[in-house]
């Protein structure tokens, strides 16, 4: 039997995404506007164990809904992946008497709220990350800001890559998934997109289309890679050393993590906040927020976590064919 919720909890768990903050807002604003008492908890399920919080209120999160990264500050906490790391949460949540709690992150941040929600503590899960990868939901919040921020990266390169006749090699971000890579590489005009989702191979993916394009004009090319599946340095050495193209390597990296979000994360960050703090006032909990057919929803916890999701083969199509 769960008490009845007074206070909630929020925090923000895993990498950062742009769009945290507003998210953070709405969560405090809602939670104010509905009667409960609102604790930020800073450095994720860190913060939770020791007992790093403060009391919020609105002023707490005026200016913030442009910001990237959270104002709550966010951490991997292996301890927390344990038993007694777990047990240490729950209770610093009574000795703090944070009857529920709101976890912005990705699936392991998910795990650690049903691990809580499991011991007592009602959670809602909201995702939060550049990388799209969370089952249950077609959108993530950070997601937009992080591709227009590769975009727009990409597009500074095209100029410069395009000057020198060259090829340019740029990894992206996405973890596992290259939700990323695909939607940059079509936006981009890549010649080539490299998925996690598809076996690499040099011939069929670098060297069929760089020659193809070559034989209709073309002189440069941008070459995306999500990351992990090949370093960026060392593909381009390798297309250099077997087409004579001067290659260069650009990593992107963790400016995709930041800048000021967009408006379409702004506005769903804002969306998915107010949702959780609904569910928990209408008394429904241990349960993720999500978009399904553009639409904010939510599922249970354990259901969530047990989706799957692939990326959209035409969508593979659309970046080939138009790759030419
Ligand atoms: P994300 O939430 O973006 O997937 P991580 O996988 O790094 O990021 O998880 C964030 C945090 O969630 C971890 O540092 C840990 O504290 C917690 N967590 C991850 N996996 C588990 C798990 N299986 N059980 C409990 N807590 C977990
Ligand atoms: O999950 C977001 C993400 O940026 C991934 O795209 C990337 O693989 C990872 O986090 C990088 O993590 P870190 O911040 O630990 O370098």
């Amino acid at each position: 039997m769960v008490k009845e919720i007074k206070t909630i909890g929020v925090l923000t768990s895993g990498g950062d995404a742009p769009g945290m903050n507003a998210c953070v807002r709405a969560i405090v604003r809602t939670g104010i506007a509905k009667g409960f008492r609102m604790i930020g908890v800073q450095r994720g399920y860190n913060g939770l164990i020791n007992g790093e919080c403060y009391e919020m209120n609105l002023r707490s999160v005026s200016n913030i809904i442009h910001r990237g990264g959270t104002v709550l500050y966010t951490a991997r906490c292996l301890e927390f992946k344990t038993e007694e790391g777990q047990q240490k949460a729950v209770d610093r949540c009574k000795e703090l008497g944070i009857d529920a709690l709101v976890v912005i992150g990705g699936d392991g941040s998910f795990m650690g709220a049903r691990a809580l929600s499991n011991k007592g503590i009602p959670c809602v899960g909201i995702p939060g990350t550049i990388d799209n990868d969370i089952a249950c939901s077609e959108y993530t919040i950070g997601y937009d800001t992080a591709m227009n921020t590769a975009v727009e990266m990409i597009d500074k390169l095209r100029d410069t890559t395009q000057s020198h006749d060259r090829c340019s090699v740029v990894e992206v971000m996405g973890h596992h998934a290259g939700y990323i890579a695909l939607n940059v590489g079509i936006a981009t005009g890549a010649m080539a997109v490299l998925l996690p989702e598809r076996p690499f191979d040099f011939e069929r993916d670098i060297l069929v289309p760089m020659n193809k394009t070559q034989l209709s004009g073309k002189k440069h090319f941008i070459i995306i890679v999500s990351e992990g599946i090949v370093p960026a340095q060392e593909l381009a050495r390798k297309i250099q050393t077997r087409t004579g193209v001067d290659t260069r390597a650009t990593v992107l990296g963790h400016v995709q993590r930041g800048g000021s979000p967009t408006l379409r994360d702004r506005v769903m960050a804002s969306t998915m906040g107010y949702h959780a703090v609904d569910l928990l006032s209408i008394g429904i909990y241990n349960r993720v927020v999500a978009v399904t057919g553009g639409k904010v929803v939510d599922y249970d916890i354990n259901v969530a976590l047990g989706m799957h999701k692939t990326i959209d083969s035409s969508m593979i199509d659309v970046a080939n064919t138009i790759s030419i």
